[in-house]
């Protein structure tokens, strides 16, 4: 199984980006190919529909688009704007959904997300939820958020408290056993 893996932020010290690296180191050793990427990466104008009309989806949402046809099964780890899905993951799930066939559709994909809060952006990935679905993918019915991310990793990157490591390892594995009996033929 290959696994295209993303945190939803810019930031270069972001949280998100350190979770999504543990949650690759945890996941490469038992699937085929750990695919992790940044943001930045895919970085898109706000969608317009004369730009899409004019010079169409952009090079970088094609990139992106092609990136996870490949995968087999997504992961994303995206930090709460205001209580919601930040609006650059959005405006990057509004660009995809104009590519057809439309990219996620189909695709198993797993939230995650990382706040310095108590609440570990649940509330932020309840609403990233809805246009996950609407584009047609398996999203998977659990989700882990890591709070007081301010101070969950050492130095060396790794999450400190070991119940936080478990509970990854435990998702990521939950969620492996269901993308691979959705994408068995
Ligand atoms: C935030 N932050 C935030 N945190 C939270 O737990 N709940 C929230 O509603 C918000 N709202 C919010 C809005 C905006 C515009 C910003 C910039 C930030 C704080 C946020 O969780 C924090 O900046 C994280 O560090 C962002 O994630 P990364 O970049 O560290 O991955």
């Amino acid at each position: 199984m290959k696994v295209f893996m993303m945190a939803a932020s810019m930031r270069k010290d972001s949280y998100n980006k350190k979770y999504i690296r543990v949650a690759a180191s945890l996941l490469k050793t038992s699937v085929e190919k750990v695919n992790i990427h940044e943001f930045e990466e895919f970085n898109s104008p706000m969608y317009n529909g004369d730009i899409e009309t004019s010079t169409g989806v952009p090079e970088d949402i094609k990139k992106l688009s092609n990136f996870i046809n490949e995968a087999d099964a997504v992961i994303i780890s995206s930090p709460e704007y205001n209580g919601s899905i930040p609006g650059t993951l959005k405006n990057t799930l509004d660009w995809l959904s104009r590519l057809k066939p439309v990219t996620l559709k189909s695709k198993p994909v797993l939230l995650i997300g990382a706040s310095p809060g108590a609440l570990g952006a649940v509330r932020g990935n309840l609403h990233a939820k809805i246009p996950f679905q609407i584009l047609g993918c398996y999203l998977y019915p659990e989700y882990l958020g890591l709070s007081k991310a301010h101070e969950a990793f050492a130095e060396d990157g790794s999450l400190k408290d070991k119940d936080q490591k478990k509970k990854l390892e435990k998702i990521l594995q939950d969620f492996k056993n269901y993308a691979e009996k959705l994408t068995s033929k």
